[in-house]
């Protein structure tokens, strides 16, 4: 039994429920969003133990003694899962942003010493209480854009103690935040710059020391690698995923971001959970893809800062029946946004998807790349009560005004963590 209060959300104008098998949502079924109109949701301890119209759930609300919280006429939804981020880094890369606007392009920034490695070198300068600070300070931000759950990587240590200490970091925030984190070793991000000329030394390194280290203490559920010109070849993630699954850890990829690798049918061949990016992706793969498992998670919030043409053919993908996921990347190079409202809109507007589609993707979808979507992603009885309540009446003017934040209320496990109004 647990000691916390019962709540009872009521009057909400559209409650978004996503009700349905914990599944990937594909084609048409991605856009039915299960909506119950002046509807309620009852909690339980951390668990959600009714949902339905609000004068249906009144007198179980008042036995029970719950704590009402009046939703006014507006959109209770599931807590945003976000798939993908790399929250732990050091410093920033505006002079990346800079050189950007000026004409570089990310590549050849990253090959002039800004990059990645240029982040790895601030993050190895920190202590691992650093960089739980500002972590810590960005999952308030986080909650209060509506998000309960969040996918950490690994990726800017890039050496095996650098490494554990961002997952260790992650470790540690996650016994005083109350967001679900997620963590992933993403030791394959880039070659570090000392092992320029030693490649394979480098993967013996993630494959032989890290993978089993991280592996025996528990440190990540995921195992991921950048497969891309620029940084890791197919052949080369192939190993590393491989040896990340012989000690238990799920394969994810970094798929056709910057150019086309061949890494989509790698995340298939290995049964990945997700493989994200996606923008060069050719129509057989997309056919393959929608006969996998693998969530094809895309993360347009890269497409836009990077301002690259091609962004992912996500209505392609959701007509053929792969199970698509939306994320915002969050990291300094690519993506510095960790507000997936923002990334509902960019993939209204950018990648033709309908609000319905782009909030399951954001959720349930989300949820099952994760391996949680018996738990998380949709609001359900029996489900973990995280959800969040946005000022607007219709869900669709969550991606329509773009750029604002409409939560005002997110609750997880049962608990109100954040409150405004
Ligand atoms: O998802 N593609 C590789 N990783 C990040 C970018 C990381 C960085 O530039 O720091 C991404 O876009
Ligand atoms: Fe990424």
């Amino acid at each position: 039994m647990s000691n916390l209060k019962p709540l009872f959300f009521r009057n909400a104008s559209q409650l978004l429920t996503l009700e349905g098998p914990p599944v990937p949502r594909r084609g048409a079924a991605l856009g039915e969003l299960g909506i119950i109109r002046d509807g309620a949701v009852l909690t339980e301890g951390p668990k959600i133990l009714r949902v339905g119209k609000t004068r249906s759930l009144e007198a179980q609300a008042r036995r029970l003694r719950a704590h009402a919280v009046d939703c006014r006429g507006r959109v209770v939804m599931p807590g945003f899962v976000d798939s993908h981020t790399h929250l732990i880094f050091a410093g920033n890369r505006v002079e990346d942003f800079e050189r950007r606007i000026q004409g570089k392009t990310y590549e050849q920034i990253a090959a002039a010493g800004g990059g990645i490695n240029y982040t790895a070198k601030l993050l190895r300068r920190v202590t691992e209480r650093e960089l739980a600070l500002q972590a810590a300070t960005w999952l308030g931000q986080f909650v209060a854009h509506g998000t309960t759950t969040v996918e950490v990587k690994s990726g800017y240590g890039l050496d095996v103690a650098n490494e554990i200490k961002i997952l260790k970091t992650i470790r540690a925030l996650q016994r005083r935040s109350p967001v679900e984190l997620v963590p992933t070793l993403l030791a394959a991000h880039t070659l570090p710059a000392k092992y320029a000329e030693r490649r394979r030394e480098y993967l013996k390194l993630i494959t032989e020391k890290l993978i089993p280290a991280v592996a025996r203490t528990k440190l990540a559920e995921f195992v991921d690698c950048f497969c891309d010109r620029g940084a890791f070849t197919r052949e080369e993630c192939e190993a590393v995923l491989a040896a990340g699954r012989r000690f238990g850890l799920v394969p994810r990829i970094h798929a056709e971001q910057l150019t086309h690798t061949g890494s989509c049918r790698l995340a298939i061949a290995m049964q990945a959970a997700s493989a994200d990016h996606l923008d060069h992706i050719t129509a057989a793969e997309i056919a393959a893809l929608a006969k996998s498992d693998v969530v094809a998670a895309l993360v347009p919030g890269s497409n836009f800062h990077l301002d690259v043409a091609a962004y992912p053919p996500a209505r392609r993908l959701i007509d053929a029946g792969a199970a698509v996921a939306l994320a915002t990347d969050f990291n300094p190079g690519s993506s510095p946004t960790l507000n997936m409202q923002f990334i509902l809109a960019l993939a209204c507007i950018k990648l033709r998807m309908t609000p319905a589609e782009a909030i399951a993707a954001a959720t349930i979808n989300a949820a099952y790349s994760l391996r949680r979507a018996d738990r998380l992603g949709s609001l359900e009885p029996g489900k973990q009560a995280d959800l969040a309540v946005m000022d607007v009446n219709d869900y669709r003017e969550i991606p329509y005004y773009f750029g604002w934040n409409h939560c005002v209320m997110t609750v997880k496990r049962g608990r109100i963590i954040y409150s405004r109004n």
